[in-house]
């Protein structure tokens, strides 16, 4: 029987036991990771969120009483024991903190027992993830998921003192808003008492913030969750968390500059990393014709090199065909694997036309100097040799092409960069290479709704000088926005905003909205602009990714308490699920499509 807690305290964390303590009485409390009975010797390895402590149980120090409940200890049984702070009688154990010192129990309380937990839970667990995250509370209890919360606990609380320090207000927005369709798909809340009427989980408190900045409150921020309704990936969930901020009165700069500190601060007292500030900066078009990525991994070398102007008139219809069409010819030059056999050439060409590509050409300069080609019987050797040298080539490289509109290039040659790179083991590890992007274009034409979509948001401002081509060459203008990129992860986003109500309407205008429409979605926000509104600009990062960083996470599930998986559900609480009829009713909503898989087999 679970006995209780009466007149006992704990006096420290298993793992804040230290040899400091020996000869103290101490109580300790956690779960019994394991216990070993020796025959008249019992000894338990006592854990919680600290670590983990040994504890010794011998009949004549705590009697025959304790003793024989000592025995009946099994893994993750609760207790509470008293005793006294020894140095090991042992050899030390050098794997725990503990391990120089243990425990000679006096007395012994369970306080809960346990039936055999369905894993073992230890670090490093073999278990397969699907179990693991249905019992997601026996997970929380390995100590490297412990690490990587209690992690992102003091990244929040690290974030919420800088930033009070420099003079932000922790303000919380709604969560039950008003739909918006541009961005990704909204997750709705119906409403009882306005039947057919929904409400959407923000995608981000980005109205809010701004609206914010009209009342004043000139520096804003907020630990905020957000919900997408978009395809899972390995660093996104429906549900995420950013570190969220607004600010009045400021230019681009302000931004990077508070925040540039804020990172530095957040890596210097988690990681123990000096980085050194100011980050380095790319435009994106820079960065595009660089790495082929607004976010680039800078950690290694292989930039993509632009070779249109040394194939346009060579004798290769591929080359040529894109280059007419107003596309590019860009390759890649892979240093030393001129004799990556024909199997991995081929791997990397069915990887390129996952991406887009129509084909990779490639080149392989030979040790002798001549060269395998896949393209070579349709140039010239000077041709060759010309495109060997644009390219940097020397013998024993591999030169890889994709020639196809810009926007394809980019895409294919940027990623096969990344996987060339983990196929070589390129990468090296332990580096913080953090950057900006600026310069973004302000907007994108979606060929699916035929017209010109807001890249980052509606909101943001064009850089000044592209002003004049919102009217003439709206695809062109650049924004005044910035990501900040940490080895190849875009961590955050931001920009200036629009305060002038002139330039928000052309802007809406040149997204398709009619001022009917533009007022019916952002009414409010349009209304609040004609009272007054500070220049302000603003920046959020997914907090959720920065922690991945930081304790070297694969996956985002690994630094989220209770995470979903790929499909939206939470195989914990196995939401979402279908919902009474009569919550239906009452709501006024009728379920049109095919019930659940459940719903069929029952
Ligand atoms: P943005 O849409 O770029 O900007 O989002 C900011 C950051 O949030 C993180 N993020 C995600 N993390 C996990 N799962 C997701 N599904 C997910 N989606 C985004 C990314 C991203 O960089 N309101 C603007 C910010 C601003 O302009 O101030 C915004 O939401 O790390
Ligand atoms: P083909 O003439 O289609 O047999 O192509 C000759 C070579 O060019 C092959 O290696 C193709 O993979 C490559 N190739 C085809 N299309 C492209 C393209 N758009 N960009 C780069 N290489 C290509």
């Amino acid at each position: 029987m679970a006995e209780s807690m009466k007149g006992l305290k704990r006096s420290y964390r298993c793992a804040e036991v230290s040899e400091a303590h020996i000869g103290q009485t101490i109580t300790v409390m956690g779960w019994v990771q394991k216990s070993r009975n020796k025959g008249g010797i019992i000894f338990v390895d006592l854990r919680d969120r600290s670590g983990i402590l040994q504890l010794i149980f011998e009949e004549n120090d705590c009697g025959a009483v304790y003793f024989a409940k000592a025995e009946k200890l099994r893994s993750e049984f609760v207790v509470a024991v008293t005793g006294t702070v020894e140095k090991r009688s042992g050899a030390a154990n050098t794997q725990l903190k503990t391990g120089t010192i243990e425990v000679r129990a006096e007395s012994l309380r369970i306080l809960s027992e346990s039936e055999t937990p369905p894993f073992p839970i230890e670090a490093g667990s073999k278990t397969r993830e699907e179990l693991r995250l249905k019992y997601r509370y026996l997970d929380l209890r390995r100590p490297d998921l412990q690490e990587n919360i209690m992690t992102r606990s003091k990244v929040a609380i690290l974030t919420r003192r800088f930033l009070a320090e420099e003079g932000f207000l922790e303000i919380e927005t709604p969560t039950l808003i008003k739909s918006t369709p541009e961005g990704a798909r909204d997750y709705l809340v119906p409403s009882r008492v306005h039947p057919g009427s929904f409400y959407a989980l923000p995608q981000s408190p980005q109205l809010f913030k701004q609206l914010l900045m009209c009342s004043g409150y000139d520096r804003y921020f907020q630990l905020a969750r957000c919900y997408r309704d978009e395809d899972l990936r390995a660093d996104r969930q429906p549900e995420f968390t950013q570190i969220d901020m607004e600010l009045s009165f400021v230019e681009e700069e302000d931004v990077m500059d508070v925040n540039e500190r804020l990172v530095q601060t957040l890596f210097r007292e988690i990681c123990g990393v000096e980085i050194s500030l100011p980050l380095p900066r790319l435009t994106w078009k820079e960065a595009m014709d660089r790495f082929g990525s607004d976010k680039p991994d800078m950690r290694f070398g292989m930039e993509l090199k632009d070779v249109s102007k040394v194939v346009k008139d060579c004798g290769f219809a591929v080359f040529k065909g894109a280059l007419e069409a107003g596309g590019s010819v860009r390759g890649l030059c892979v240093e030393g694997q001129a004799g990556m056999p024909r199997k991995k050439i081929d791997a990397l060409v069915a990887f390129a036309k996952d991406y887009g590509a129509k084909g990779l050409a490639y080149l392989a300069i030979q040790e002798d100097g001549s060269y395998k080609s896949s393209f070579a019987k349709f140039m010239t050797e000077e041709e060759l040799a010309g495109l060997a040298e644009a390219m940097g080539g020397k013998a024993g490289d591999l030169l890889l092409f994709a020639a196809d509109k810009d926007e394809v290039v980019y895409n294919v040659l940027g990623a096969l960069r990344l996987e060339v790179a983990r196929q070589l083991d390129l990468i090296p590890a332990g580096q913080w290479k953090f950057l900006w992007v600026t310069e973004f274009p302000l907007l994108e034409y979606s060929e699916e709704e035929g017209r010109y979509v807001a890249k980052h948001h509606p909101f943001t401002m064009p850089m000044d000088e592209d002003l004049p081509l919102l009217d003439t060459d709206p695809g062109a203008v650049r924004a005044k926005a910035y990501d900040i990129v940490l080895n190849g992860t875009e961590l955050g986003g931001g920009s200036v905003r629009i305060h002038q109500a002139d330039i928000q309407s052309k802007m809406l205008e040149v997204l398709g909205f009619t001022p009917e429409r533009a007022s019916e979605q952002f009414g409010f926000l349009l209304e609040a602009f004609k009272y007054g509104v500070p220049p302000h600009a603003g920046l959020a990062y997914g907090l959720d990714r920065v922690v991945m960083w930081m304790v070297g996470a694969d996956s985002i599930r690994d630094v989220i308490a209770f995470p979903k998986v790929k499909d939206a559900s939470c195989l914990m609480c196995e939401a979402p699920t279908p919902v009474e009829d009569a919550q239906l009713k009452e709501l006024g909503i009728a379920v049109a499509g095919e019930p659940a898989e459940e719903e069929k087999e029952s």
